[in-house]
């Protein structure tokens, strides 16, 4: 192999002929070609292939047609490979810098026609937005150089290569090099050209690049401008229609900072951004100018001087066709899906997005944390020896790297904090970047959460702090250890704004403990919030042999090496439907709150600066979940920070039904993410008269039966129930079982980053070893009395010595069918339970069972930790809508804290259910499903589920919590389910 190509895959230089200093991507009037569409495509398994492709006559008529944008690897269905997804594994030999032979290598070519009248650009330029991972570029068969660093901007000047009329442009794109060791963030691998490819004419007395630094200060803009273009460029002129400004600089000396009155300073709740233009005799730049100033006081981190938290979401590019191309129409409906979430802040985890994103990001609103192209995850492995962090070999590469990350997007009033990476582990080349930052934008902090001890950076930032944890970095004279920090360290760190730039990951059904977090962020000012891991799943569509579409996750591709379903851990499913735990989000980071007084609520605006204008507020009484009473509540303007009471209607209160009051702040008129009357924030009280619950049914002469007859709607034989109101049913049956979610499978010792978790065997591994997923029974007693029967059960697994006893006693009164079942453990149960409840499997017959309609708690599933989001009131939904489907599946749908349900087939009535609080005022939850919990654990993807032949109705006295143990803290003690005695009671009717 010629050493001139092993050189070149294992420089660790960022490349060669690349113009430098990177510049802003600017919106220029100067002409310019896009060079996206089809090109001439062939791909090769190794880098060893003949150069002679970049001639410009090599024919390439054998060669296929590539789309650019786009990776190869998701085009021609297979024919050019597939994705990998790891986590934090290399998927190749870790032989830094080298990488395998193997190596799939896309050559490219295009020819285009250099527009009529570009003679006369002083410069042409060819700009490649993002290609993975290094690429050499050739035209007309002139090398003209090769980069790396994937998702960040490349310019070549290509003025002496191109001509009049037809061009070739020759691209070789190489899967593997040694920039991949640094871009070993956890998602799939997806070589190629996949951002735009742009010529760029750049004209004589041009304008190179832009920075309109600014400020706000007590009602007052500043501008700090910097502009780079020759003598000749001048004068260059400065337009602020909307302010009246035209500044004109004459020469490069006279540009300098200017103040300007009254201007309407921007946020991510009010992004107010202002036209302005850039020009001279030779081109226009139009930007977006946004005032505000980004501040590090004491502890708290400001913007316009006031304190930001952060709502924050980590978003990745990721579409289930596209992979990281960027589709900006998909791109700006999960901005607004964001907005309309409560969502306030964005991570772009773990590397520069394409750059209009960050527009949207200026036009929509977000405080942005723009994380330069970097991860060396992968060295942990090996107790970080080698890493690139604090070689000084790699310094250049990490340099031109966050280079390139702030000189391109330096304009965007979004972004606050500048991050160097993520999980790179520490040392100098990482503290280097953050001297440059520092040296190049004093006007934004610097972000990197591997700074544990706090040595280069200017915000405190962990990933999956434990709830404790985060409480004593907020608190002073904590004797809470810091990860990473020596005590000294660890009382530095606290003199700092603090984030979480990880926390609650989404991963399956979960998190739970959103609410804690918030909590401790409302009380303590230091805690400025944080971003839950992760936007949305990164689901890649796939067909199975029959042609059935799904979702595919790590090793559906057959990768040697993957990390399975770690790759499914968004908010957002990967369908783009919001999955409950974003629901859950959203109700707990609401941005207005309301506390309840007798004849009063408080209304708390929580917003950074914006007042409430723009709301309007709506209340409704409800009885037994139906409306009875509704209006809107006269609410002042209530500023930022502050709280008003306001005076609540009078409610009418029934003396038979559970009575209501929900209030709502909704949009006062439509905006760019959100119609008229969008709900962003709500809350209820419970105005109900205390009502008795009827005692619990006795009988005193019990003997023993054989168990058959018919008890109302009920029928049994041999004790078991046989059928309900002339259905076919089997049941009740203990179940102690759920479909692990992905939060019971994490053991968490692959996250180093929490001390709080407990590394070792899952709660789904102690579950299955229980044997709580192949429970036997045996019947231990049958007995009657008159219009009553009673069963008791020993329910136990093979090769366990514990058990639980299940007594169910039914009674008839008055025509009222009661079940009352009481489920005690035996001692000795090692773990915590996922569930403790009783199941009714309901056989479709000729009817199938395909809705049901309840009053409770709704309308999406909830789990005792993650219950925000759940309101009382009534609900309908088809069997099919109450569960989720999470990308692997597992446990999902359990509505809480049921009063009534009914069971329908085709809209009509089936089965009527009543369930009375136990003694403790508990209520039960449901699960109505087309599959049983044993069912779904056996399935990787939901199209692996089998043909479903009944329904089952799960009523739960209790279900585990969900926590965050896929990545972090297990459920909070006060939500685990502690095997313990529960009753169920149930009145059960037929249609009515
Ligand atoms: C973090 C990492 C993320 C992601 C997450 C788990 O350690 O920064 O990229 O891997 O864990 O999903």
């Amino acid at each position: 192999m010629p050493s001139e190509l092993t050189d070149l895959v294992s420089d660790v230089t960022p490349g060669r002929g690349a113009l430098r200093p990177a510049r802003s991507w600017l919106h220029s009037d100067a002409p310019s070609l896009s060079l996206n569409g089809s090109w001439r495509f062939r791909l090769s398994p190794t880098a060893s292939v003949t150069e002679d492709f970049a001639v410009e006559d090599f024919d390439d008529h054998d060669w296929e047609d590539m789309a650019v944008p786009s990776h190869w690897v998701l085009e021609g269905d297979g024919a050019y490979g597939r994705p990998i997804y790891t986590n934090v594994q290399f998927p190749f030999p870790m032989d830094p810098p080298h990488v395998p032979d193997e190596n799939p290598t896309g050559d490219y070519r295009r020819v285009f026609e250099l527009p009529a009248g570009w003679t006369d650009a002083e410069r042409v330029v060819l700009r490649f937005d993002g290609v993975e991972s290094l690429f050499r570029v050739w035209v007309n068969g002139v090398e003209i150089g090769s980069a790396s660093g994937s998702r960040l901007a490349h310019e070549f000047d290509v003025t002496s290569s191109v001509r009049p009329g037809d061009n070739v442009v020759a691209v070789r794109v190489h899967q593997w090099s040694a920039a991949s060791y640094v871009e070993d963030q956890d998602q799939w691998w997806l070589p190629g050209i996949f951002r735009d490819v742009t010529l760029l004419a750049r004209p004589a007395a041009g304008i190179e690049d832009v920075w309109l630094r600014t400020g706000f200060d007590s009602g007052r803009g500043h501008i700090d401008p910097e502009v780079v273009a020759d003598a000749a460029a001048f004068p260059i002129t400065l337009r602020i229609p909307e302010l009246g400004v035209e500044q004109v600089w004459a020469t490069k000396d006279d540009v300098a900072p200017l103040d300007i009155p009254e201007v309407t300073p921007w946020s991510a709740e009010r992004p107010h951004l202002y036209r302005a233009t850039v020009s001279n005799a030779a081109e226009t730049i139009s930007l977006s100018v946004g005032f505000r100033t980004v501040e590090i006081r004491g502890d708290q981190f400001l913007v316009n001087g006031r304190r930001v938290v952060f709502h924050g979401v980590n978003r990745h590019e990721t579409h289930p066709e596209r992979g990281r191309v960027f589709d900006e129409q998909h791109a700006r409906e999960d901005l607004a899906l964001m907005k309309r979430f409560n969502v306030n802040a964005i991570r772009t985890s773990h590397y520069p997005p394409h750059p209009r994103l960050l527009d949207l990001a200026d036009e929509l609103g977000f405080w942005v944390v723009l994380e330069c192209d970097l991860e060396t995850h992968g060295f942990h492995k090996v107790d970080w020896k080698g890493n690139p962090s604090d070689d000084p070999a790699w310094r250049e590469a990490y340099l031109d790297r966050i280079r390139r990350t702030v000189e391109r997007d330096k304009n965007h009033p979004s972004i606050v904090l500048w991050s160097l990476g993520n999980e790179a582990g520490t040392g100098s080349n990482l503290a280097a970047m953050s001297s440059w930052v520092h040296s190049r934008d004093a006007g934004r902090p610097v972000h990197y959460e591997g700074d544990h001890a706090g040595e280069y950076t200017d915000v405190y930032s962990r990933m999956y702090a434990s709830v404790p944890e985060t409480e004593a970095i907020g608190t002073d004279g904590s004797r809470v250890p810091l990860l990473g920090c020596t005590p000294a360290q660890g009382a530095r760190q606290r003199t700092k704004p603090f984030l979480l730039c990880e926390y609650a990951h989404a991963m399956g059904n979960g998190p739970g403990a959103f609410d804690q977090y918030e909590e401790l962020v409302r009380a303590h000012p230091r805690l400025h919030g944080g971003f839950v891991w992760e936007w949305r799943d990164h689901g890649i569509l796939a067909r199975t042999a029959d042609g059935r579409p799904f979702y595919a996750y790590g090793g559906d591709f057959g990768e040697t090496v993957h990390d399975g379903n770690f790759v499914m851990d968004g908010m957002v499913l990967s369908d783009g439907t919001p999955t409950p735990s974003l629901h859950e989000f959203k109700a707990v980071v609401q941005p207005v709150m309301f506390s309840f007084e007798a004849d009063k609520v408080a209304v708390t605006n929580l917003r950074h600066s914006a007042d409430t204008s723009d709301l309007r507020f709506r209340w409704r009484v409800e009885h037994d979940g139906r409306v009875v009473e509704s209006g809107e509540l006269e609410v002042p303007v209530i500023a930022a920070g502050v709280s008003g009471r306001v005076p609540l209607p009078p409610v009418t209160v029934a003396p038979d039904a559970e009575s209501w009051l929900t209030v709502e702040a909704v949009l006062a008129a439509e905006t760019a993410w959100a119609p008229q009357g969008h709900v962003v924030a709500t809350a209820q009280a419970d105005r109900s008269v205390r009502r008795r619950v009827p005692a619990a049914r006795t009988r005193p002469e019990w003997r023993a039966g054989t168990g058959t007859l018919a008890l109302g709607v009920a029928d049994f034989v041999g004790g078991s129930l046989v059928r309900l109101a002339d259905r076919a049913v089997s049941g009740p049956r203990l179940e102690l079982f759920r479909a692990p979610t992905d939060n019971d499978e994490g053991a968490s010792d692959e996250v180093e980053h929490s001390d709080a978790a407990v590394p070792g065997v899952s709660n789904a591994e102690l579950w299955r070893r229980e044997g709580l997923h192949r429970l036997t029974t045996r019947r231990v007693r049958v007995e009657q009395a008159a219009d009553a029967l009673r069963t008791v059960d020993k329910v136990s697994a093979a090769n366990s010595a514990l058990f639980v006893m299940v007594e169910c006693v039914w009674t008839l009164d008055g025509g009222e069918l009661e079940l009352r079942a009481q489920i005690e453990p035996s001692s000795g149960w090692p773990t915590v339970w996922p569930r403790v409840g009783i199941r009714f499997d309901l056989p479709d017959g000729t009817q199938p069972i395909d809705g049901a309609e309840w009053f409770g708690l709704g309308p999406l599933e909830s789990y005792p930790d993650s219950i925000r989001a759940a309101r009382t009131g009534r609900f309908s939904s088809s069997v099919r809508d109450l569960s989720v489907d999470y990308a692997r599946p597992q446990e999902t749908g359990h509505r809480s804290a049921l009063r009534e349900l009914s069971l329908t087939s085709g809209g009509m009535e089936v089965l009527h259910l009543v369930a009375l609080p136990d003694t403790r005022g508990r209520r039960p939850g449901f699960v109505l499903s087309r599959h049983t919990p044993q069912e779904i654990a056996a399935a990787d993807h939901p199209h692996e589920l089998p043909a479903s032949v009944a329904t089952h109705l799960h009523i739960d006295a209790a279900q585990h919590g969900l926590g965050s143990r896929a990545c972090g803290p297990d459920v909070w003690p006060d939500f685990a389910l502690r095997p313990e005695t529960y009753t169920l009671r149930l009145q059960i009717s037929g249609p009515r």
